[in-house]
């Protein structure tokens, strides 16, 4: 492995619960409280994931269509996640989705933080929901468990500081290191295809550095990184560990999910890729016969 000079890295958390239950409400109300205000000049667009800067310390999220893509990365064994928290509506409790997101963070061995949302509606009865929760094996600190559960409204913003800062605290737990000075490598969180601009995909960086000019494998497509562009859509020169990135530049588009690393050789990567791309058909073709 690459010698090199080992930070602590920001955690990269995932949103997860039924539905309804204010997933992206949260996301929001955190995203445009704390995402760098003005640097965009008020451009909102779809990111799959983005950083905030609290005062106690970085926060990376994936703001993935939920279990769909948590379950695409797992299923590919990228474990592109953290900490999950997991939304429980006060008003509501645990639902059906509510058990999945459970079973999916301890499949993942993915630590909990739990918010208890909508506690600012009338029919909120957060021991209600602290109640349904135990009975799930989800035990709160304060009734001898091992995890913090947090009361929030995306409406008031009431609680939303306790939760990021129940999140750094988790994540100090973890002690999660990176070595920036490594060759860039990490996860596909999602990619399109643009007009005009062609490949556009969404990365999270997990270790290393990724930087304009790289070149980069990810699944079975290769480019080399003619720009590199935050979650405001202002290009950057180079992204860190757990720093999530949109570049352009790959000839096509991957999957969620897939790994990319920055290799030295555009040729090997080209070949690399090639390889990928006959075995894969292979398979297709294999499967559309038998
Ligand atoms: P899906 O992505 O469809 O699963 O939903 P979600 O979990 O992202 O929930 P969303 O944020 O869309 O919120 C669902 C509804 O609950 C919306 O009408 C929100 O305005 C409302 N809501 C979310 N959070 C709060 C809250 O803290 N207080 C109140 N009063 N309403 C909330
Ligand atoms: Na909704
Ligand atoms: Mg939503």
């Amino acid at each position: 492995d690459y010698e090199g000079e080992s930070i602590k890295r920001a955690p990269v958390v995932t949103v997860m619960g039924h539905v309804d239950h204010g997933k992206t409400s949260l996301l929001d109300y955190i995203r445009t409280t704390r995402v760098a205000a003005g640097e965009s000049g008020g451009i909102t667009q779809h990111i799959g994931a983005y950083h905030v800067e609290t005062p106690h310390g970085m926060i990376s999220f994936l703001d993935t269509p939920g279990h769909a893509a948590f379950t695409a990365m797992r299923a590919r064994g990228a474990k592109a996640t953290d900490i999950v928290i997991l939304v429980c509506a006060a008003d509501d409790g645990v639902m059906p989705q509510t058990e999945e997101a459970i079973q999916h963070a301890k499949a993942a061995g993915v630590p909990m933080v739990v918010a208890i949302t909508k506690i600012d509606k009338d029919g909120a009865d957060i021991d209600r929901v602290k109640n349904e929760l135990v009975a799930k094996e989800v035990v709160p600190e304060e009734w001898g468990g091992n995890i913090q559960f947090i009361g929030v409204s995306a409406k008031t913003g009431e609680g939303i500081e306790a939760l990021l800062e129940a999140v750094l605290l988790e994540s100090e737990v973890l002690e999660l290191m990176a070595v920036p000075s490594s060759p860039g490598k990490g996860v596909v969180v999602e990619s399109r295809l643009d007009r005009g601009r062609g490949s556009v995909a969404t990365l999270l960086v997990q270790n290393g550095t990724l930087r304009k000019g790289d070149i980069v494998l990810a699944g079975l497509q290769m480019g080399r990184v003619r720009a590199l562009l935050d979650e405001n859509g202002k290009p950057i020169s180079e992204a860190g560990p757990s720093i999530p990135v949109e570049i352009l530049g790959l000839d096509g588009t991957p999957e969620a999910g897939e790994e990319f690393i920055v290799v030295a050789d555009e040729r090997k990567a080209r070949e690399v890729a090639n390889f990928r791309q006959g075995k894969y058909r292979e398979v297709r073709f294999a499967r559309q016969h038998s």
